[in-house]
């Protein structure tokens, strides 16, 4: 394995329904495979000492999906949590849900929540599973909540700087995307983890997520170790 690993690695996990296409199967057998997939690089992420690992579960777009799918996908999810929890405990893992919970159905969310705070004092990698989540909602869901707290005379305007904006949005405690992994062939961001994001290294491959393994983690990962990180500096300046 390469020495240089992403801190925080974050991944669009797309395909399930073309993977289903392709087999003449319901768009739902993709999802369901692909939480088998989400296990494997759980396990994976974790065993290689990744500190964080967003996966892009299901966006604020999502929820336009037929209501057939968006039940099944909030039944795969209620059930994700149930079956692994165990697993996440004993790997160490810190479960984190990111994204407006509150539009998630009660039961569900109370499993996801309730994993939350019992993995909270693990202290290997944290897995940050984004559900019902909008780059641009956490944006302007963190200004909302300047704008209140400068209202209510305890904030200064002056006081916010690009350095001190991530307190404001969901999770401060999870750092910028160092890498960032989309399958399927698809070329977008599709509004995960703007914020986040603005100085990530991208990986793209045409695998869908169903197909995916750990070698195709691993050569993402050699990919990024081999990325000269700028951060809009020159190469000599790096080089110093
Ligand atoms: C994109 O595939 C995937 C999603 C919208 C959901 C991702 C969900 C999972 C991997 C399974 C559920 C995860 C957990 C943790 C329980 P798509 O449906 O957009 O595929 P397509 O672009 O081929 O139609």
């Amino acid at each position: 394995m390469p020495d240089i690993l992403p801190v925080h690695l974050a991944i669009i996990m797309d395909g399930n329904g073309r993977w289903a296409k392709q087999r003449k199967m319901p768009r739902i057998m993709g999802h369901k495979k692909g939480v088998d997939v989400v296990n494997k690089v759980v396990r994976h992420s974790s065993r290689l000492g990744i500190k964080y690992l967003s996966l892009f579960a299901f966006s604020m777009e999502n929820w336009k999906r037929p209501g057939d799918e968006v039940g099944f996908l909030m039944r795969l999810l209620d059930e994700y949590i149930e079956k692994e929890l165990t697993t996440i405990l004993k790997e160490n893992i810190r479960f984190t849900v990111t994204g407006q919970t509150e539009l998630i159905p009660e039961g569900t969310r109370k499993k996801l929540l309730d994993a939350a705070d019992r993995s909270a004092a693990n202290t290997g990698m944290v897995l940050n599973l984004a559900l019902s989540y909008g780059g641009r909602a956490e944006i302007a869901d963190a200004g909302r909540r300047i704008a209140e707290l400068a209202a209510a005379g305890r904030l200064k305007p002056e006081d916010i700087t690009e350095d001190n904006f991530l307190e404001f949005m969901y999770h401060p405690e999870i750092p910028d995307v160092d890498l960032l992994i989309r399958t399927s062939g698809e070329l977008r961001i599709s509004n995960f983890m703007l914020w986040r994001i603005a100085y990530s290294e991208l990986y793209f491959t045409d695998k869908l997520w169903p197909d995916i393994t750990e070698d195709d983690i691993d050569e993402a990962l050699e990919d990024f170790a081999g990325r000269t990180r700028r951060f809009g500096k020159t190469d000599e300046q790096i080089d110093t």
